[in-house]
């Protein structure tokens, strides 16, 4: 009989919720294939996002926008598949909910039931609240996501630090506030400064989950590639890489290119064998067919 799979507890929305009352940090890294959603379930973090900064790290991208909702929904399947303890969370990508409520709610019941997500992510605060009350209300968690939001990279003039005027900190503050208040079980603070998202995280009752935050929020996300030095573009003040993939691979490729150039690769160890009375048989038949052809003309 086959052992039975190792029993999992499953993370859910309201163990997140429930970690902010205890004082327990909430772990979050982006995922967009099997391997490595996998590996990160495995390794325990709670939160698995399906982020749409897949559009730059796999898909090569300049920014966010293009990425479309079919792209995003066939990497979700892919992480679906690896994902069995981490709380399963994906972006929706820009265009796909801000043509209006009807759009937005086919493209997270799309996400939910095509894609097996348990939760969808969507940029902005304030202005985004009636769509979060809305998608709440037909039964689909949504964590925000305000600060440096990458969907906006046109209107806010580039990737800047968001936060650091009294006017643009005050203006955070309330959007945190807009999407606590209309149901969003958690919030991604981007790119602001430690001492605002201090302030955030302790106003609110959901936790706050931080990228170029600063320490004091409920819980941190990284795009997996950054963790891994797995990135082209120059690394930001905020990424800590726990490895150097980059390398890694690079040479890794160089020396199998090597191998093969100079005949190391394969070798008779890393080749299917005939038994030696098959070869004795087949170079008789082959001399029987050679002597048989010399008298057919
Ligand atoms: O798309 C993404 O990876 C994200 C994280 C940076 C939070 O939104």
């Amino acid at each position: 009989m086959d052992p039975q799979p190792e029993a999992v507890s499953k993370i859910t929305v309201p163990l997140i919720l429930e970690r902010k009352l205890r004082g327990e940090k909430v772990t979050c890294l982006t995922a967009y294939d099997y391997p490595t959603a996998r590996l990160v379930d495995e390794a325990g973090i709670d939160m698995i996002l399906v982020g749409d900064s897949l559009a730059q790290v796999v898909l090569g991208y300049d920014s966010t926008i293009p990425v479309t909702l079919d792209e995003m929904l066939h990497h979700l399947r892919a992480v679906r598949r690896a994902t069995r303890r981490a709380l399963l969370i994906v972006d929706l990508p820009y265009g796909a909910y801000h043509l209006g409520e009807q759009e937005a709610l086919r493209a997270s019941i799309r996400c939910l039931k095509e894609g097996g997500a348990e939760a969808v992510k969507i940029e902005g605060g304030k202005k985004r609240a009636a769509l979060i009350r809305r998608l709440v209300d037909a039964e689909i968690p949504v964590m925000s996501h305000i600060g440096l939001t990458p969907q906006s990279v046109h209107s806010l003039g580039g990737y800047r630090v968001q936060g650091k005027t009294l006017e643009s900190a005050m203006g955070l503050l309330a959007d945190a506030e807009a999407v606590e208040d209309a149901g969003a079980f958690a919030l991604v603070l981007e790119g602001v400064p430690r001492e605002l998202a201090a302030i955030i995280t302790g106003r609110l009752n959901i936790p706050t989950i931080g990228i170029g935050a600063g320490p004091d929020c409920d819980g941190q996300v990284l795009v997996v590639h950054d963790l891994l030095g797995l990135s082209f573009q120059p690394r930001a003040k905020f990424v800590r890489s726990y490895a150097h993939l980059t390398d890694s691979l690079r040479d890794a490729f160089a020396r199998f290119r090597d191998d093969v150039v100079a005949g190391r690769y394969p070798n008779d160890a890393e080749s299917y064998h005939w038994s030696p009375s098959l070869r004795e048989q087949f170079e008789k038949e082959v001399a029987i067919k050679s002597s048989g052809d010399e008298f057919e003309e």
